[in-house]
């Protein structure tokens, strides 16, 4: 097949472990004969560097003119003003938002050649696969009023969650169709106890699950799913929530993967389906950030990366023989013990990123 996808390096790591999705991506299309134009765009810290905007218009068009958008990361220390008028951050939101990528899947697993490499203990991490999916287009990170103003009593700034019934209701419903095709059990996260959005986010929970008799719905509050997570984190299948929850639970589950690098994204537009690909503009990053501490340097992680490209394969163009070609050549990669330096505390031997990125793709 042909597609012509939007790639986003971005700041810090970002351009660095894309640099190896698309290495995986070579020795794909070389494998099973595909032809992937690619197109590279900037986003984040050097499009304000460069354009002064963190989405400049022209990644934009390029986006919608592509068949699926590859992302890096952005941001970094020379962005990080607070009193800039934008941030690479603002970027990433104003593409998801524009696009409309509401349903962000966060897909976690444990690997059996890295169990030793997280902290958490072996027993607890045995059986651990679930599938965050986290609502990406609203929510705390976007509800207005959102400023900072100043008053003659000191300064003030507000953030709002805001939700409607709508967006809440097609977001559980992805999450429901998921379940359906999984072990069928969803849990839904909120702070019903607290907020008003939650105690809304509960009721449509429980209204829907209606129409799927199969799925077993558990309610649970934000705090004790954090605390789940690290307790009985096999116990969970699919978790739906809130935006800022999402983005806070994720950069936690990653710890019983071993490190933030090993887990990818897809940011949809619609409900995925298992049969057949999806039909709109879908993104696909890893959930880590650009690294500043490290960028440079070549031994970022770019497994999540690469994951997220075989994701890409799977929903956007429905090459499912190809994305698990990637899928398996990482669990290969990761038995005959490669490791870059963050999953690398139980030994095996250690690459940099570019080396990860050729034994993943050597292994295709
Ligand atoms: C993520 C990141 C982003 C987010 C940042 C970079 C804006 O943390 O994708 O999880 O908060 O969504
Ligand atoms: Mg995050």
């Amino acid at each position: 097949m042909r597609a012509s996808i939007a790639i986003l390096g971005g700041d810090g790591i970002g351009p660095e472990v894309v640099a190896e999705s698309i290495k995986v991506l070579d020795a794909i299309s070389t494998k099973f004969n595909h032809d992937f134009d690619l197109k590279n765009e900037m986003i984040g810290g050097c499009a304000i560097d460069k354009f002064g905007s963190a989405l400049p218009d022209q990644t934009l068009e390029a986006c919608n003119n592509s068949d699926a958008i590859i992302l890096g990361a952005v941001g970094g220390p020379k962005w990080d003003d607070p009193s800039a008028k934008t941030r690479p951050e603002d970027g990433i939101l104003a593409v998801r938002k524009s696009l409309g990528l509401f349903a962000n899947l966060r897909p976690v697993k444990v690997y059996p050649a890295l169990i030793n490499s997280s902290p958490i203990k072996p027993d607890l991490l045995k059986g651990v696969d679930m599938m965050v999916l986290r609502e990406l287009t609203g929510g705390l990170y976007f509800g207005k009023p959102k400023k900072r103003w100043n008053t003659s009593r000191g300064r003030r700034g507000v953030d709002t969650l805001k939700y409607t019934e709508n967006e809440i209701e097609r977001i559980l419903r992805v999450g429901f169709e998921l379940a359906l095709n999984r072990r069928k059990k969803l849990t839904s996260v909120d702070k019903q106890n607290v907020l008003e959005s939650s105690r809304l986010w509960r009721e449509i929970a429980v209204e829907l699950s209606a129409e799927y008799p199969e799925v077993e719905l558990e309610h649970i509050l934000v705090d004790n799913a954090a605390m789940q997570l690290i307790r009985n984190p096999a116990s969970f299948d699919v978790i739906v929530s809130e935006n800022t929850f999402g983005d806070i639970l994720t950069d936690e589950a990653s710890v019983l993967s071993g490190s933030m690098g090993m887990l990818p994204s897809a940011s949809l537009a619609e409900l995925p389906n298992n049969k057949s690909k999806i039909t709109k503009l879908s993104l696909y990053e890893p959930i880590h950030g650009s690294a500043p501490d490290i960028a440079g340097q070549g031994i970022a992680n770019p497994i999540g990366s690469i994951l997220s490209t075989a994701m890409m394969l799977r929903l956007s163009f429905g090459l499912y023989e190809e994305a698990e070609a990637i899928e398996k050549a990482v669990d290969s990669a990761l038995a005959e013990g490669y490791r870059t330096a963050d999953i690398s505390s139980d030994g095996g031997t250690v690459v940099n990123t570019t080396k990860m990125g050729d034994v993943i793709s050597g292994i295709i």
